[in-house]
């Protein structure tokens, strides 16, 4: 998108002005974190893997008891539309369904109208030599949600605690952090998913390690098992990263991006590593075919 005074945001069930996109102030999406969202890349003009986040998207809203206004292929219908009218070749759709202005309450029998918002743009996340060099991260002391209090497996409006994880990373100058579960097993980073690579296995926490279960996650995992690389969903301490042959992240923002520190420990060489390489050209490929 050349100039942002064009942009139009898909409300509801049009696409409107951005200046025109506004959601009342009562929504309990603002008033308390209640809704559910997705970040959805476009690659080539195509929305990629979106079965994927709309199925991830229905099942949240299942989960937390959100009727969406929309049918899942409405939706479809919705981001693509967003998406040619931003002409957006190469960009990032957030897709956000909020519960609706409601009263000063937590009370969802006193809210109506779920607001549906589709906002296409472009989007960098990281500094692309970082994809080159690879990427330092610590360990945050904030956990990830305990499973049993709001599931990982939600991608809810509710991310609070991996922001201050976020920001714990900030502080000692990373661009990620990594979340241990309240186990003391590796979860995920704020805002990706973790891998690691040892003696030519590859490796990612298991979902009952409380995470998101990432779409990147999934496409990685599919493409080194077709690539005929072992991989493995298998619980995790900080120790197997610490001693990892290689480390990286997954993220529909992030895409595959090599970690080569934890904590200030040195992951393999401290260069990212060949099977990450090779991964992430692959998942750079896969993207933009047909
Ligand atoms: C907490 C968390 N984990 C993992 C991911 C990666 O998921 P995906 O690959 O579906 O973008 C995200 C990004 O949405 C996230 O917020």
């Amino acid at each position: 998108m050349s100039e942002k005074t064009s942009q139009k945001i898909f409300l509801n069930d049009r696409l409107v002005d951005k200046d025109q996109a506004v959601v009342s102030v009562y929504d309990h999406g603002l008033l308390y974190g209640d809704g559910i969202f997705e970040g959805i890349r476009i690659y080539s003009s195509r929305v990629f893997r979106n079965q994927d986040h709309i199925d991830r998207l229905y099942e949240g809203a299942l989960a937390i008891r959100l009727e969406i206004p929309l049918s899942p292929e409405e939706m479809t219908a919705a981001v693509e539309k967003t998406v040619a009218a931003n002409n957006i070749v190469d960009g990032y759709v957030r897709l956000i369904v909020t519960r609706g202005a409601g009263s000063l309450g937590l009370d969802i029998r006193r809210t109506s109208n779920p607001q549906v918002i589709i906002i296409a743009d472009t989007i960098s996340l990281y500094p692309e030599e970082l994809y080159e060099t690879g990427m330092k991260i610590i360990t945050a002391s904030t956990i990830r949600n305990h499973p049993s209090a709001l599931s990982p497996r939600v991608k809810s409006l509710n991310y609070l605690n991996n922001i201050l994880a976020k920001i714990e990373g900030t502080d000692a100058g990373t661009l990620e952090a990594l979340m241990m579960n309240h186990k003391g097993e590796v979860a995920e980073c704020t805002g990706d998913n973790i891998f690691i690579v040892k003696n030519g296995v590859l490796k990612t926490p298991p979902r009952d390690a409380g995470i998101l279960e990432g779409i990147t996650r999934k496409v990685v995992i599919e493409l080194a098992t077709e690539a005929g690389i072992d991989v493995r969903e298998e619980a995790m301490v900080r120790h197997d990263i610490y001693t990892a042959d290689e480390c990286f992240l997954t993220g529909s923002a992030a895409e595959v991006i090599p970690v080569v520190d934890l904590d200030g420990r040195k992951i393999g060489t401290g260069t990212p590593g060949e099977i990450t390489k090779k991964l992430r050209k692959r998942f750079q490929e896969y993207v933009r075919e047909a």
